[in-house]
């Protein structure tokens, strides 16, 4: 069954019934303040870092699901009702939920009162604006009871649902106007408030939320709401709110509109005060006056579409499936951007306290937005490398705030330094800027030990090379990309944490995915030494990544398939061999991805076996037979139950690697039916089976082995949507930005006749037009630029602001 139905026009997709079979949510912000939106106006919003700088609480796991957020009560006679149906949950005469680049409108409408509350976050700005219109579509006067509610949090999102004996005391408010000012904390340490306006006078305010609800009720029905009349009540300690009471007299057909505005701002440590105890106000009637009109905010909307129109128009695709069309020119790029902005950080399941932007994870998101976004990436990468330390190795994460790494997930991942290269190759190839390599970065955020970024990656390939194991393969460290499979963990302790605890020391463990990363990655390497005219570095590296592939083909080989990995005791991981986990999609992936023995074919091999042991309808399982119990030697791989996460479950983060790696093997009919397995467009139908939005990605599908095989869990923050654009635009499409210009490579369902793309490249649009009248997957036949006839298919830079046509000609 459907809950809605894609809008392509508008890049929105329309949910039609408020009762989704999960919430589905939408982002607000790209820059600095950022709102997560329900599709019942639930969510929450924060300034720059979801820990420690949250505006609004929010409660995950709560009963009923998804309670709190931005709502709006309409009280009209002796009926109580919210335009997105909750909190209040009466039964609405129409309800429509449009999410859309970086905006939300919820239109809901009860007994002749129609509204329409559209929520975005305008450009440069730091707040939500929220305009909400009310139209009188009966015959008779309406006289309506407006009352708006949102829940402070006090700042640190952690201490906020912890530190009960403090937060009691602690909470402020002021109010000045229409205007509700949040100022817990500001008289000590905290130079920043939020406040929520409405640009309309009042008939009155509540800031204590107990006063507002009644201390036994709950968002559903506040006493102010049910009486009609706000308490006028002020916040001293307990939990701050903000509430405005609007009355308003509609006669038939009138329409009102009014805006308000949730907003964050800061003062200097010398500006904090207007007077003792009066905080300067200055900033927040600035932004105020930005959008007091209902015009004001209209053009701040069309300056926010016009924005996502431009991010988006970079790369688009006409193809015969409009499904590949609507998710690759919106939603996954969409998708793209909000991992970028996020990171793991702040979704309906990532509660935004315990992960800041993890090295290995926003390395792999850069991948999927570098087209879209290159300076805000080129800032990203140094950032990140930054948070590398001398070794190679790094911090598994950092804060956005204080752009500093964070222990709280551990390090040693061994993984992790290659991930750097990949991003800054992908870099160079988008921009061309090479100048990137000659920042000076520090390690551990120590300028005293600052170097060139080509010397981190230098580093980063090194580490692997440094660390390796008794076959000669890379150890694993804590962990590999795989941060469930704890070789060297041994964790017989329930309350400490797999990605935490202590190691051992871990000179055995061997990771045959790093390996293949290794190969695949270090090609970019050796290819960025090259350009740098360093042949002796580029010879070094090109003979570690053949004694690499030599190690795999000797010792990560199982016979049909590549092994996973040797553990502490130096025991096969997925092999024959093993009772359960025979066979894992990760290394059979980066192994192919990198052709390690293809001139034996063991990618071919390898991929035939992920078809016959790791599909299933609704896509790739990351291994099989899962585990039945828990291993020591495993770690958290074999703590979930079978089916589910890294233990069988779909992992939609790797299914991508397995449509590469067929890719580049040329069976595009694969390749493809992989694509569709797990791309959120093609499961719309089966919404009550997938459970989450069908406009992206989720984390993971339960696996063959689980009881609710096909259902989703974790939407939007996973290296899922940067990987499945990769696949898409890169290797099925097969436009692959290159060091020395635009390469095209499709490699698609025999049966497309032909599809065309639009890529802005370097300065240059390029109208690439691909013909298939033979019918092959893969192979061109000929190729052209402008009219000429070229070897090859390397399309030039021109860097010309003109545009350039492209026509190829695939064939046997
Ligand atoms: C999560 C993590 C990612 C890891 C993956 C597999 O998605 O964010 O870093 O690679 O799980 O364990
Ligand atoms: C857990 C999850 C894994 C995630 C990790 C991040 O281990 O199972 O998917 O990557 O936490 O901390």
């Amino acid at each position: 069954m459907q809950y809605g139905y894609f809008d392509d026009a508008h890049k929105e997709y329309v949910i039609t019934t408020p009762r989704t079979p999960y919430p589905w949510i939408n982002y607000l912000g790209s820059q600095e303040f950022f709102a997560l939106i329900s599709n019942t106006a639930g969510g929450y919003a924060f300034y720059k870092d979801a820990l420690l700088r949250r505006l609004t609480r929010y409660r995950y796991n709560n009963v009923p699901l998804d309670n709190g957020g931005r709502y709006f009560y309409i009280k009209d006679g002796e009926t109580l009702w919210a335009p997105g149906w909750k909190p209040v949950k009466t039964e609405l005469d129409r309800y429509e939920c449009r999410h859309g680049m970086g905006y939300t409108r919820i239109q809901g409408e009860k007994q002749g009162v129609a509204a329409d509350l559209l929520c975005f976050v305008p450009l440069d700005y730091t707040g939500e604006v929220q305009k909400l219109s009310l139209k009188n579509t009966s015959a008779e006067t309406k006289t309506l009871h407006i009352f708006s509610l949102l829940e402070f949090c006090l700042w640190n999102a952690l201490d906020d649902m912890t530190n009960f004996q403090r937060n009691f005391n602690t909470g402020e408010i002021e109010i000045e106007g229409s205007v509700i000012y949040h100022t817990t904390e500001y008289r000590e340490r905290r130079n920043h408030y939020a406040f929520y306006a409405v640009n309309a006078e009042i008939s009155g305010f509540d800031t204590d939320r107990e006063c507002f609800l009644g201390l036994y009720n709950g968002f559903d029905l506040p006493d102010v709401v049910k009486s009609g009349q706000s308490g006028n009540s002020v916040a001293d300690g307990w939990s701050p709110i903000a509430s405005h009471h609007l009355k308003l007299s509609l006669q038939p057909g009138e329409e009102h509109s009014y805006v308000f505005i949730l907003g964050y701002a800061e003062n200097a440590p010398d500006q904090k005060w207007e007077v003792p105890g009066v905080i300067n106000k200055r900033k927040a009637h600035t932004m105020i006056a930005q959008f007091d009109t209902e015009q004001k905010v209209g053009q701040a909307f069309l300056k926010l579409k016009d924005s996502w129109d431009r991010l988006l128009n970079r790369f688009s695709v006409q193809s015969c499936d409009e499904n590949v069309n609507r998710m690759v020119n919106i939603w996954n790029q969409y998708q793209c951007m909000m991992t970028f902005n996020m990171a793991r950080s702040a979704s309906y399941f990532e509660s935004g306290i315990g992960r800041g932007i993890g090295f290995r994870d926003t390395n792999q998101d850069m991948l999927g937005c570098m087209h879209q976004i290159p300076e805000r990436a080129r800032q990203r990468i140094l950032d990140v490398a930054a948070t590398q330390f001398e070794d190679g190795s790094a911090y598994h994460q950092y804060q956005p705030l204080t752009k500093r790494g964070n222990d709280a997930v551990g390090s040693h991942f061994n993984d992790d330094p290659l991930w750097l290269i990949l991003a800054v190759s992908a870099y160079l190839k988008e921009t061309g800027d090479w100048s990137i390599l000659d920042e000076s970065v520090p390690f551990d955020n120590d300028e005293r030990k600052a170097a060139s970024l080509f010397e981190h990656l230098k580093r980063s390939f090194a580490h692997v090379v440094n660390h390796r194991g008794q076959h000669n393969l890379p150890l694993i460290g804590r962990a590999d990309w795989n941060d469930c499979l704890n070789l060297n963990c041994f964790s017989t302790n329930p309350d400490e944490s797999f990605q935490t605890t202590t190691n051992k020391q871990g000179k055995t463990a061997e990771s045959v995915l790093i390996a293949g990363m290794f190969v695949f990655i270090g090609k970019e390497y050796a290819a960025i030494c090259d350009h740098l005219g360093k042949a002796a570095e580029a010879d070094a590296v090109r003979k570690q990544i053949r004694d690499m592939e030599q190690a795999v083909i000797k010792a990560g080989w199982d016979g049909a398939w590549f092994l996973r990995a040797y553990d502490n005791a130096g025991q096969k991981i997925g092999s024959q061999e093993c009772p359960e986990g025979k066979i894992f999609i990760e290394s059979q992936g980066f192994c192919s991805m990198a052709q390690i023995g293809q001139a034996r074919n063991l990618p071919q091999i390898a991929l035939d076996s992920v078809k016959t042991h790791l599909d299933t309808p609704y896509g790739i399982v990351l291994l099989n037979p899962a585990y039945s119990r828990y291993y020591l030697n495993l770690g958290e791989v074999s703590t979930y139950p079978p089916g589910y996460k890294e233990n069988a479950g779909i992992f939609c983060h790797n299914n991508p690697w397995i449509m590469i790696a067929e890719a580049i093997l040329g069976r595009g009919d694969l390749a493809f039916e992989y694509y569709q397995k797990i791309c959120p467009s093609y499961l719309e139908e089966i919404s009550d089976l997938h459970r989450t939005e069908p406009y992206v990605y989720s984390q993971m599908i339960a696996g063959k082995d689980a009881k609710r095989h096909g259902e989703a869990k974790n939407s939007w923050l996973t290296g899922t949507a940067a990987w499945n654009f990769v696949a898409i635009s890169q290797w099925i499409l097969g436009i692959q930005p290159d060091y020395a210009g635009l390469r095209i490579d499709p490699c698609i369902p025999a049966a497309w006749e032909q599809f065309t793309v639009r890529r802005v490249f370097r300065g240059s649009t390029y109208t690439i037009k691909v013909n298939n009248p033979e019918h092959v997957c893969k192979g061109i036949n000929s190729f052209s630029v402008d009219g000429k006839s070229l070897p090859g298919n390397l399309a030039p830079v021109f860097d010309d602001d003109q545009e350039h046509v492209v026509e190829v000609t695939l064939g046997a």
